[in-house]
């Protein structure tokens, strides 16, 4: 009898179901009754104070579509895994114990940059661990792509088409912030299938003359509205030389806005004289059901996973390279971001087509 257990770590996203119905089902057909699975609430909280339940084949069945996780997410900070809890409790040992208590071959961690860093840890604490490459901010190392990613980019991009009409009668000027939090990935894919003007990126800092000279042009080719697609994470040429202290200190002393699309709103407003309106889809971004690309790619990646339990072949992360789903070292990858590269072809294509970076 083989015995697995199953968390789902960190912000949601759509396909996390989609992920751990390829791994089950994977498992049912290679080992029928002979394997059990755990699953562990709401991620590592779940490992930590063992509050799991045991699955049935049945949990798998209808959850293709349905986004969100069935098992429950929390945040556990990488950098506060080594600190004891509240109680006083080593989290790293109580992890351990919960997984040797029981008894388990294997732990699939679908999870994102954190997540996965505390995989590498388990597996270097000797848990056999099988990471899978889960976020809509697609800033995994390792991986082409993330699942949860192409969901998030389809309704960010909805979210910049619905706002075209709206900019368009009014002749204003409207941001939409996109998530991501420290890469512009998503970004980067909604603001080109949004068609949108401008896209401001973590990657590429932005001078703000610039933003206001490419809506110009605009004007002057008789364009009466622009859209910006802006990053969470986007930044000014001039902050983005400072040091987090520097920054912290001039942030300080500086008018505060609820994001970097209402601190834009208002300087634009300012210098253009323009009308601007903010738009945030927020955490609808990592909502509804998975696309049928992402259902394809996390049922991949799933039993991809599963073969790599069948094989004993652990500590690694299941990954799409060249539209291939290979395995990589989760050593190699844990701690690492993939952003954007500005000289990359998709910028450079970008720009060809008329889109401003701001840059
Ligand atoms: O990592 C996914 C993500 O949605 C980021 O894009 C965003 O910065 C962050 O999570 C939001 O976190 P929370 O759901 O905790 O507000």
């Amino acid at each position: 009898m083989k015995r697995v257990g199953l968390l789902t770590s960190g912000g949601d996203c759509q396909a996390l179901n989609a992920t751990m119905r390829g791994i089950a089902k994977a498992l049912y057909n290679l080992y029928g009754d002979e394997v059990e699975i755990i699953g562990f609430e709401e991620g590592y909280r779940g490992l930590i104070y063992a509050d799991y339940r045991e699955m049935k084949r049945e949990d798998f069945s209808g959850i293709l579509t349905v986004g969100g996780t069935m098992l429950g997410t929390s945040r556990t900070p990488f950098k506060l895994i080594r600190e004891p809890d509240e109680n006083g409790l080593n989290k790293v040992e109580a992890m351990i114990h919960t997984y040797k208590k029981l008894k388990l071959d294997c732990l699939f961690v679908l999870g994102g940059n954190g997540s996965l860093k505390t995989a590498n840890l388990l597996s270097e604490e000797g848990l056999n661990v099988i990471g899978l490459p889960k976020t809509i901010d697609n800033d995994l190392w390792g991986t082409d792509v993330t699942f949860g990613f192409q969901s998030a980019v389809n309704i960010a991009t909805a979210a910049i088409d619905n706002i075209h009409t709206t900019a368009a009668s009014h002749g204003r000027v409207f941001i939409v912030e996109v998530m991501g939090h420290k890469v512009g990935w998503l970004t980067l894919y909604a603001g080109i299938a949004g068609g949108a003007d401008i896209i401001l990126l973590p990657e590429i800092p932005y001078d703000l003359d610039n933003i206001c000279a490419a809506l110009a042009e605009r004007g002057k080719a008789g364009k009466h509205f622009s859209i910006i697609a802006v990053a969470e994470g986007a930044i000014s040429k001039e902050d983005a030389v400072l040091s987090k202290k520097e920054l912290k200190k001039k942030k300080e002393k500086e008018k505060t806005y609820p994001s970097v699309a209402y601190e834009l709103a208002a300087k634009i407003g300012e210098r253009t004289g323009q009308e601007v309106r903010v738009t945030v889809p927020g955490h609808t971004q990592r909502g509804g059901a998975p696309t049928p690309y992402d259902r394809v790619l996390s049922t991949r990646l799933g039993a991809e996973a599963a073969r790599l339990f069948d094989k004993g072949k652990f500590g690694l992360m299941v990954a799409s390279k060249n539209n291939e789903i290979v395995s990589v070292p989760l050593k190699s990858i844990a701690g690492k971001l993939k952003t954007v590269d500005p000289k990359s072809e998709i910028i450079r294509a970008a720009k060809l087509t008329g889109i401003s970076f701001g840059d």
